[in-house]
């Protein structure tokens, strides 16, 4: 019979890689409650393939559902981002780069996103190269989650990023480090798609919800954002849908000194 709500549980910015770090109880208890897992980026500290393996092995022995995820500039630290998300998708886990994917009628498109700031403040292609190859990096990464929205035909559509694509989920954190958290060039295909909701993390002290300029819900799910408020429960939070046929049922693919 079919479900008609889908739960999803979404958590960012787990930083995994200390020996002490044990993940298995908070993500057995939380997966026995919900169909679909997210994953937000900052998976692993300083992205080796040691820590990925490490996560990868402790998630997937608790976790049987599925789970979808992107990486977080923690991830890129230690230049092999590739080998983390090999690691990552041998256990099953799908990382999003650009791409689209569909579960359980559900539709999801994910990528990293960049900084560079927010609204008026967004930094602009002017000047010197580097900072026009800064913009470039924010404005690729926007265009990459364009892409991968226009290839979902689903009810619902789901962005996941790291960086933030409002500034409403950074507020929280210093000022001065806005800039860095998140770009507003994230937030147009968020519009354009209107998407059901967004996910991301990065900014460790922000806010869980904001809304874009079309009142797009969306969620900033640090970890530490989600024990602060949730002090006595598992640190996820829960988005219940309710269950639509997809339009096609294909699975679309496209081509693909502040520490947060
Ligand atoms: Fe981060
Ligand atoms: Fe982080």
């Amino acid at each position: 019979m079919e479900k008609d709500r889908i739960r999803l549980a979404a958590i960012g910015d787990i930083h995994y890689g200390r020996p002490q770090d044990s993940i298995q109880p908070a993500f057995a208890q939380i997966a026995s409650t919900v169909d679909i897992l997210l994953l937000l980026g900052d998976l692993t500290n300083t992205g080796l393939p040691e820590e990925a393996k490490k996560f990868a092995r402790d998630l997937t022995s608790s976790v049987k559902i599925p789970i979808i995820g992107v990486l977080g500039n923690h991830d890129f630290e230690s230049g092999r981002q590739t080998e983390v998300r090999d690691v990552l998708q041998e256990a099953g886990v799908t990382i999003l780069d650009g791409e689209a994917h569909e579960v359980q009628g559900i539709g999801f498109a994910g990528v990293k996103g960049f900084a560079g700031g927010f609204d008026r403040g967004s930094l602009q292609p002017w000047g010197e190269d580097i900072v026009k190859l800064f913009v470039r990096e924010a404005v690729n990464e926007a265009l990459k989650l364009e892409a991968a929205l226009a290839k979902l035909r689903t009810v619902h559509r789901i962005a996941l990023l790291h960086y933030s694509p409002i500034r409403q989920t950074v507020e929280g954190e210093p000022l001065e480090i806005f800039p860095y958290l998140g770009s507003s060039r994230l937030e147009e295909p968020l519009n354009r798609y209107q998407v059901t909701a967004a996910f991301h993390g990065h900014a460790h002290r922000g806010k869980l919800e904001g809304f874009t300029q079309a009142k797009i819900p969306v969620y900033n799910v640090a970890m530490s954002v989600l024990q602060h408020i949730f002090p006595d429960r598992p640190p996820f939070y829960i988005l219940e849908l309710p269950s639509a046929a997809p339009v096609t049922t294909s699975q679309a693919t496209a081509p693909g000194g502040v520490s947060t």
